[in-house]
């Protein structure tokens, strides 16, 4: 048994040979050159375009497509348009509190920022017209649904869609709108939860991959994408008796040699252990998965005084670069997994390599077996 397209309804679809995606990671560790090698090597090579201006996620696309004529994605958060989210007055007044609630965190990185940033994300409709534009071979998207309208003009133009889901409702809500495939994200995903707007602020549903998959793939008919926690060919036949028809690895190409995450980041994640991440919402104002450092310790006790994402995000941002410039890891946010510590150095197309090979081997191990 191997890990091929011949009988893969994902792989049908997105035109792809394996059914193995690069996740998109936003914040510079999925370069055009991570996302054409892997597309070249028969994955689904995703750009991670949630910070990109407009213009930054053009002259990447056009990057992967002087490097590959294999279909790729991009990934985009799906956000209101800054000024216009739905607490806009009370996030204002929050996010001037938090301001002087880091100015140590600035103090100590010395971080240089005379005031709060006056916008706090791209737009989102600017990005998604560009790639809408660029007719991308796929979009893909977390945080919410996207709008019929854009899945429409998706269809329209040929572009296939992936949405993310953290629950069950989540996914009936994605194959509702039209999506041609959902991600399944366990909560041992690096990175952030893609949990919808409303749930972020309490207490966020944290179902585990093992437990989310099967729940999903028992209620959609379109094919499931398992992510969380997997990272080598163990994880991945696990994910397909699950019932998926595909996976979705990020921490398992952040250490890899094209991946453009900093080097310190880099190496935290290869020095990972099971216990080294936690989850964390003071540092975005969203819940999200990371490597615990000083930073994440620190913002802990004033969480109930920090503005939801995206104003944290935009204000821990000053922080988190001055420490990025100085190699400082203390202060950095460096998502990741909890099974980090299974990550590869090597180049991306061997890790492909290496990810159909293992699960051929675990799958004929399995295969025949009875309990
Ligand atoms: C550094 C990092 C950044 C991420 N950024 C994004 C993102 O921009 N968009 C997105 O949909 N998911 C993002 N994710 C989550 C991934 O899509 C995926 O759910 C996760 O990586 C799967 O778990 P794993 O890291 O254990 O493989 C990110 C994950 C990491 C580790």
């Amino acid at each position: 048994m191997n890990l091929s397209s011949r009988s893969n309804r994902f792989c049908t679809l997105f035109q792809i040979r394996y059914p193995l995606i690069q996740a998109g990671m936003a914040g510079g560790s999925t370069t055009p050159a991570l996302v054409a090698a892997v597309s070249e090597a028969g994955g689904l090579g995703t750009l991670g375009a949630g910070y990109m201006t407009p213009e930054q996620i053009s002259a990447a696309i056009r990057e992967i497509r002087s490097r590959t004529d294999r279909p790729f994605a991009v990934n985009l958060f799906i956000l209101p348009e800054p000024g216009q989210g739905p607490h806009e007055q009370e996030q204002r007044q929050k996010a001037d509190e938090a301001w002087r609630l880091l100015a140590p965190l600035r103090e100590k990185t010395g971080t240089r920022e005379e005031r709060p940033p006056a916008v706090w994300s791209e737009s989102y409709r600017e990005q998604l017209a560009v790639l809408l534009e660029e007719r991308v071979p796929v979009f893909s998207s977390t945080f919410d649904v996207p709008d019929a309208a854009t899945l429409a003009e998706c269809a329209r133009l040929g572009i296939r869609t992936i949405g993310t889901a953290t629950t069950v409702r989540e996914a009936a809500a994605l194959e509702e709108a039209g999506v041609d495939a959902i991600v399944a994200q366990g909560s041992e995903a690096g990175g952030h939860r893609g949990t919808f707007p409303g749930d972020s602020d309490g207490e966020p549903p944290l179902i585990g991959t093992m437990a989310l998959v099967p729940q999903i793939a028992d209620l959609v008919r379109v094919p499931v994408i398992a992510a969380g926690g997997i990272m080598d060919g163990r994880g991945i036949a696990a994910a397909l008796a699950l019932g998926a028809e595909a996976v979705q690895l990020g921490t398992a190409f952040l250490a890899c040699a094209e991946s453009g995450a900093h080097a310190v980041h880099k190496e935290a994640v290869l020095a990972a252990r099971d216990e080294s991440t936690v989850l964390t919402r003071s540092v975005s104002g969203k819940h999200a998965r990371g490597i615990r450092t000083a930073l994440l310790d620190e913002l802990r006790p004033l969480d109930s005084r920090l503005p939801s994402y995206p104003a944290q995000n935009a204000l821990t941002q000053g922080i988190r670069r001055s420490a990025a410039k100085a190699g400082n890891p203390a202060y950095m946010a460096m998502w990741a997994g909890q099974a980090a510590s299974l990550a590869r150095r090597s180049g991306a197309a061997q890790i492909i390599e290496e990810l159909v090979r293992e699960t051929g081997e675990v799958l004929n191990r399995l295969s025949g077996q009875k309990l």
